[in-house]
């Protein structure tokens, strides 16, 4: 019954970060997510899982908890979430998605409590740090060819600040 995935659903801060979770399981809750509705039906949101070790710590980064407990951090290495969907508005289709977010993270919340997982919604976040993420696969300078590595990275950025104009704005996690 919707009733009881409604009342089981609750927000969790502390988690198994030893159970991985698959991109499938999270595509799952995704597939959810993206059938709801949509404000004038721009489809302006996307979603990006994330479940590897490397970017699960750059999001955690990003993160808020309970901000009425202050003297509470939020959860520590070894209890911290195995896995995220991003929620992201495509500037470029809409903007104050706000209704259609919260559709969307409520509904990613309750198909993940009926596959017997847990998670929270979570809005405080450093959105800059957290959609600006690039994974550094290359050694920051490399022997005789750091100038030129250095001027990969000054497009590299130039680019970044032009999608940032029109690109994509993270709003809200689940
Ligand atoms: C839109 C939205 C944003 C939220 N943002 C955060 C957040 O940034 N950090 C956090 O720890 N909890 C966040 N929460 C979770 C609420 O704090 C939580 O729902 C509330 O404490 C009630 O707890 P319950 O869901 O277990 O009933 C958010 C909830 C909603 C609906």
């Amino acid at each position: 019954m919707l009733k009881d995935l409604v009342l089981k659903n609750r927000s969790y801060r502390r988690f198994y970060q030893d159970k991985k979770l698959s991109f499938e399981t999270l595509t799952e809750l995704i597939d959810c997510a993206r059938v709801t509705p949509s404000t004038v039906n721009s489809q302006a949101l996307k979603f990006k899982p994330v479940a590897d070790d490397e970017t699960n710590a750059h999001v955690f980064e990003c993160l808020n908890w309970a901000g009425l407990l202050k003297d509470w951090p939020g959860p520590e290495e070894g209890e911290r979430p195995s896995g995220y969907i991003v929620v992201l508005c495509d500037l470029a289709l809409g903007r104050n998605k706000y209704y259609d977010e919260g559709i969307a993270a409520q509904t990613i919340m309750l198909a993940a409590v009926e596959q017997g997982l847990g998670g929270c919604i979570l809005g405080s976040i450093n959105k800059e740090k957290l959609v600006f993420y690039r994974p550094c696969t290359r050694p920051r300078y490399t022997e005789g060819g750091g100038q030129a590595h250095r001027g990969r990275r000054r497009r590299q950025h130039g680019l970044l600040q032009r999608r940032k104009r029109r690109s994509l704005c993270a709003e809200a996690l689940a």
